[in-house]
């Protein structure tokens, strides 16, 4: 197996974490990246490098990467994890929290994609693998912020990955389904601070009970399924463009294509 130097976003957590522990046991030279350094300590002794990154720190991300490039001399794989889902009604959520949600899930990805690609160019190889999600082929309820960035990506990555051909660099999305990590917390107080009371709260309560009922273990996938899934599309000679990964993301794409838009919102409004 070829060892690739890779950078991945997120790692103190959830799939991010897996996907860098994983990678790294596997002989790749890893760099873990997020806000709070001290939840990545526990990957030091599979031997993932730890950097402090706030994705929404632009002149952070170019120190994180010129580190890379001083200690490795190249940067062959940025796995784009880090991400949150802003839920709540539209009518509740400020343009100011809006805006956030993409300078997290979208423009600080897209600035750490812009910071890695002059040398993956000169390099003439290298692969951006962003973790987008079933919520950016499909939408749920109270979640259009979230869907707004995760669509986006989908069309950002295709749209890229065409640019970037020419320079021998692929472009690959990841769609994770229901994960078990703590995306469902960060999403749920918030949702309820913000929509619990007032005219949205049966829809925040059918949220909540949405949640309850996917984000089990028997109902969700445990993060090493996605992480999985990140080796193959980084190992993989030929990668697929997107590979739809854990409970539930097949079915729901294929509904999705299949139904027709209000059959769909009747679907969801019956979970
Ligand atoms: N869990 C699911 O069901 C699911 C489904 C589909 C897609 N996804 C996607 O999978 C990705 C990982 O989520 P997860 O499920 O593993 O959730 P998680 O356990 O909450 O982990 C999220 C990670 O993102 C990082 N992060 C958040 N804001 C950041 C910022 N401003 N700068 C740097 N890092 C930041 C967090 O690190 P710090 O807070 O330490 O910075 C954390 O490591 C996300 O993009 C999410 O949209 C998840």
């Amino acid at each position: 197996m070829e060892k690739k130097v890779i950078l991945i976003t997120g790692a103190s957590s959830g799939i991010g974490k897996s996907a860098a522990r994983e990678l790294a046991e596997a002989g790749h030279i890893v760099y873990g990246a997020a806000r709070r350094v001290d939840q990545m300590e526990d990957l030091r002794p599979s031997g993932v490098g730890v950097i402090a990154l706030d994705v929404t720190d632009h002149p952070a991300i170019e120190k994180a990467v010129d580190q890379i490039l001083e200690e490795q001399g190249r940067i062959d794989v940025l796995i784009n994890n880090a991400g949150y889902g802003l839920y709540g009604a539209v009518e509740d959520i400020s343009i100011e929290e809006a805006r956030y949600q993409f300078e997290v899930n979208l423009f600080g990805l897209a600035q750490l994609t812009k910071s890695v690609l002059p040398p993956m160019r000169e390099q003439g190889s290298g692969r951006i693998i962003n973790i987008s999600s079933v919520g950016g082929k499909i939408y749920t309820l109270l979640g259009a912020w979230y869907h707004a960035t995760k669509h986006a990506l989908e069309g950002w990555s295709d749209s890229l990955r065409l640019e970037l051909k020419p320079h021998g660099i692929d472009v690959v999305l990841i769609e994770p389904g229901a994960i078990d990590t703590n995306f469902d917390e960060v999403m749920a107080g918030p949702m309820k601070e913000r929509s619990g009371q007032g005219a949205y709260a049966e829809q925040v309560d059918s949220v909540v009970r949405g949640l309850e009922r996917f984000y089990t273990p028997e109902n969700s996938s445990p993060p090493e399924v996605v992480s999985h899934t990140i080796q193959k599309a980084v190992e993989a000679r030929r990668p697929k463009t997107r590979y739809a990964t854990g409970k539930f993301s097949r079915p729901l794409i294929f509904l999705r294509w299949l139904l027709s838009d209000r059959m769909f919102d009747r679907l969801l409004g019956s979970f």
